[in-house]
């Protein structure tokens, strides 16, 4: 089992509580339909591309439509792209022309999205690029281009420091793109600093560049995506979930295949995957587990896409029952449970989610050492008869048929933290491989030989 071993502040116990928070890529670039990189992936004209952007004016973006949905999804928090590596801009900036105010919306989307979440009662993320692929002076960088540099640099500082002056409280920000710039030549090491002056409760992402300062190694959490190891409050692990030992996580995925923004005739993630990615980060990673960044891709014209909504409400339904085990819950892997699906604790109860239901009335948990008070099947709301004995936990009366279509979760109530046994603590390609021979040893008995091997 692994342990984070560091305290989170009293100001951020809300991301811990919140687990599920909903990541929106939207830009000029949905029209395309053929993800959020499509000017530099396809090698487009940057005039065309910038003329088309231009002229984008989406009539059916209702942020109040977007945050009800949300809410109802069982997201906690979101995260919005306030500025691409297009480089156009979603609110009103003084620093350019290039964005939705000035340009054809006449919109400040990004106040819109703001004020819509947290009339919702969401927290608030911005997302933002360092990267603008129309900015030469940022590929050439200070050596090559000092003085293109400096207002390069200039203007992505101004431009996160509109962002955290203009909009009342910013709860999380998400640094990304910063290839092929390090935190030296971003300055992000003193703009973090100015963005906690600005904003004391923020938690600031760690795609913030190679320090030479503060990293001993350049970390990688995902595709080019400039983690540090050191700085920033959370790591992004991308399309993958992984475990960041030292400070908190947030696992960010797609709920379609790879792109974040709308793509026409995309394939779906069905709500059981993206459901188990949720559970995978509540149960992964210690006491204080990881958090899932859910993305969605809006259509150029504004809305959800129906493939989403339905998958996001259908998981959304599961959380008003089963919300326990994941919102605040502080991570599984108390016990060996890979047979069956996954597990969460929180307080005194282990949840056991489900993700094979094979219809027996009986499932045995054989290394948890906590004694069991009760338990519930959280489902159907139903208690379970149950025995613990000889160290092992019986649970009875289990209905045949699976009580929900998404995964059914028991939640055993213990006297304590649960706690599991030593078989329990060490797992498999894990611990002290002498418990293995013992237990050989003391099981094999004389009926199974023949092999030859000295025992
Ligand atoms: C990447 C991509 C980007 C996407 C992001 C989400 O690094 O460049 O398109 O917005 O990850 O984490």
């Amino acid at each position: 089992m692994t342990t984070q071993g560091f305290t989170v502040p009293d100001r951020w116990k809300w991301f811990t509580e919140s687990r599920y928070g909903m990541f929106i890529h939207w830009g000029p670039y949905a029209q395309l339909a053929r993800g959020e990189q499509v000017l530099f992936r396809e090698h487009l004209d940057q005039q065309e591309y910038a003329a088309q952007a231009a002229a984008w004016n989406p009539q059916h973006f209702d942020p109040e439509l977007w945050a009800a949905t949300a809410k109802k999804a069982g997201f906690k928090y979101a995260c919005f792209t306030t500025r691409h590596h297009d480089g156009y801009c979603m609110w009103d900036s003084a620093y350019t022309d290039y964005s939705s105010a000035k340009q054809a919306p006449q919109r400040d989307f990004v106040r819109e999205y703001i004020d819509a979440f947290r009339k919702a009662g969401l927290r608030i993320g911005l997302y933002y690029s360092w990267i603008d692929w129309r900015l030469p002076a940022y590929f050439e960088g200070p050596e090559k281009n000092p003085e293109g540099w400096a207002k390069v640099r200039k203007y992505l500082h101004n431009q996160v420091k509109e962002l955290l002056t203009n909009y009342g409280q910013i709860d999380h920000f998400f640094f990304d793109g910063v290839w092929p710039r390090n935190a030296d030549d971003l300055g992000s090491v003193e703009l973090v600093e100015e963005m906690r002056r600005l904003q004391p409760g923020i938690l600031i992402n760690n795609r913030l560049g190679y320090s030479s300062a503060h990293d001993e190694y350049r970390a990688d959490g995902g595709i080019g995506a400039g983690d540090s190891d050191t700085l920033g409050d959370f790591g992004t692990p991308e399309h993958l979930i992984v475990v960041d030992r030292k400070r908190l996580w947030e696992s960010c995925q797609v709920t379609t295949w790879r792109l974040w923004s709308h793509v026409t005739g995309e394939r779906w993630r069905p709500a059981d995957v993206l459901l188990d990615m949720l559970c995978e980060c509540a149960e992964k990673g210690g006491e204080h587990g990881g958090n899932l960044l859910l993305n969605c891709g809006p259509t150029a014209d504004g809305e959800l896409p129906p493939e989403f909504v339905e998958r996001a409400l259908e998981i959304g339904r599961w959380l008003e029952v089963h919300g326990e085990a994941i919102y605040g819950s502080d991570g599984g892997a108390i016990t060996e449970f890979i047979t069956r699906g996954r597990q969460t604790t929180r307080d005194n109860n282990l949840y056991l989610i489900i993700r094979f239901w094979d219809g027996r009335p009986e499932i045995r948990l054989s290394d948890l050492s906590s004694k069991v008070t009760g338990v519930t099947l959280l489902t159907t709301g139903q208690k379970l008869q149950f025995e613990q004995k000889d160290g092992e936990l019986f649970i009875q009366g289990l209905p045949r048929e699976a009580p929900s279509r998404l995964f059914p979760v028991i939640r055993v109530e213990c006297d304590g933290k649960p706690e599991a046994n030593d078989w329990g603590r060490q797992r498999l390609w894990e611990g002290d491989p002498q418990r293995v021979a013992d237990w050989a040893r003391s099981q094999r008995g004389t009926s199974v030989f023949m092999d030859g091997v000295e025992r």
